[in-house]
């Protein structure tokens, strides 16, 4: 566990293409929430520029690009991401145990370089992503593996650690279980987090702020509930003063 109180383990999801949007927000949830999460859809609109932009916010970020490629690739990309400086970056554990090896090894091998011989690089945690929240267990079953979805992302949360990784992206169900078997230092990062009256969207395995984070959760990803909220902040701070 992280140490943080409550609600600064809110990282709020900017699903958005537009950058001024996520700054905007950025800035106005700082009080509020612990950072915010930026994923394919900003990164495939306004790449690393807007990326730096919403940076100046002062909020960390979790950079979610969920990296799925050979061993060398994977790595390639997180020295080239160093930069960016992101709180948290992730890889997908279905990658095997040699990609998430050299994943880590990137991380840690770019952190200790001091580049242009000054910026130091703060090594993010490198976090494996197992059965996307999205997913129940007959969508398990069409791709080949094997329910019930909790014994498969043990195993995948068991893979990463050995292989280097400082936790994982899970469902909140799944938290008990991988606490179990990775113990108390294993990083949780959880989406899938619907406060009480909020709509589910697409997630189906999903869990309150409040629950998640009595289960062990490091970080609790919240997007939606806030971004599409009538007032985001309201909604962002309602949860806060929930969790506090
Ligand atoms: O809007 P919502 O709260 O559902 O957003 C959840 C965020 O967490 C999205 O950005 C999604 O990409 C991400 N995520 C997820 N399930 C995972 C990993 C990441 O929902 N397993």
């Amino acid at each position: 566990m992280n140490g943080l109180t409550p609600s600064r383990r809110i990282l709020c999801a900017l699903d958005t293409t537009d950058q001024q949007t996520a700054f905007d927000l950025a800035e106005n949830l700082r009080d509020h929430v612990g950072g915010v999460k930026l994923g394919l859809e900003f990164f495939g609109a306004c790449g690393p520029t807007g990326f730096d932009h919403v940076a100046q916010s002062g909020m960390p970020i979790f950079l979610d690009l969920k990296l799925h490629d050979i061993p060398n690739t994977v790595a390639k990309a997180i020295s080239a991401l160093m930069p960016l400086n992101p709180l948290i970056m992730t890889v997908h554990t279905s990658g095997g145990g040699a990609m998430m090896k050299a994943a880590a090894q990137a991380a840690t091998e770019a952190a200790q370089n001091i580049p242009n011989g000054n910026i130091n690089y703060v090594r993010p945690l490198i976090v494996g992503v197992t059965i996307l929240t999205s997913m129940d267990e007959s969508d398990l079953q069409d791709i080949g593996l094997r329910p019930p979805i909790s014994a498969q992302v043990v195993r995948m949360a068991r893979l990463a650690q050995v292989s280097g990784l400082d936790g994982v992206v899970c469902s909140p169900f799944e938290i008990a279980a991988i606490r179990e078997a990775c113990g108390p230092d294993f990083k949780l990062v959880v989406p899938g987090i619907r406060p009480v009256g909020s709509s589910r969207g697409d997630q189906k395995r999903t869990m309150t702020p409040r629950e998640a984070i009595e289960r062990g959760a490091d970080y609790i990803v919240i997007g939606r509930p806030i971004t599409e909220a009538d007032d985001p902040i309201k909604a962002a701070q309602d949860i806060a003063r929930e969790l506090d």
